[in-house]
């Protein structure tokens, strides 16, 4: 079975919309048994369902002290779910995250990871 997180979007930093991937966030708690690091995800929003960009961490990065987050970037939407109920199913672990030096050297690896999780996607049909 695969991991399936549901709740209502909180706020983020809102840098991820600067970085070009904006991100809805849930809060999960600390000892949810899903892996940190980035996921090949699938999230309902209503009747409509989104490949996404999963990650769960405390965004080492650009936090310190971090809350442990999960974060999904919807492809193919634009909007804002603040507030929203979501359902995150996580489908395929693809790599551990990570402290980047910088916020380009990020966003350049997560611009891999969307296109190592488009074939998953791909790949689940
Ligand atoms: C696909 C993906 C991979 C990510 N990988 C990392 C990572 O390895 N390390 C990290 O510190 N943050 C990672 N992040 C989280 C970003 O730091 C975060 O989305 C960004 O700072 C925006 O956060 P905000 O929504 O609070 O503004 C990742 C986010 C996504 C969507």
């Amino acid at each position: 079975m695969n991991p399936v997180i549901e709740g209502s979007v909180i706020g983020g930093h809102q840098l991820g919309r600067r970085l070009g991937y904006p991100t809805a966030n849930l809060a999960i708690p600390d000892d949810l048994a899903v892996k940190n690091g980035v996921w090949a995800a699938k999230v309902r929003v209503g009747k409509t369902l989104y490949g996404a960009l999963g990650y769960v961490g405390r965004k080492p990065t650009v936090d310190q002290n971090g809350q442990r987050v999960l974060e999904v970037h919807l492809l193919d939407f634009s909007g804002d779910l603040y507030g929203q109920n979501i359902r995150v199913e996580l489908l395929q672990y693809v790599r551990e995250e990570r402290r980047f030096d910088s916020t380009e050297r990020l966003l350049q690896q997560i611009d891999r990871d969307k296109q190592a999780i488009l074939k998953i996607l791909t790949s689940c049909g």
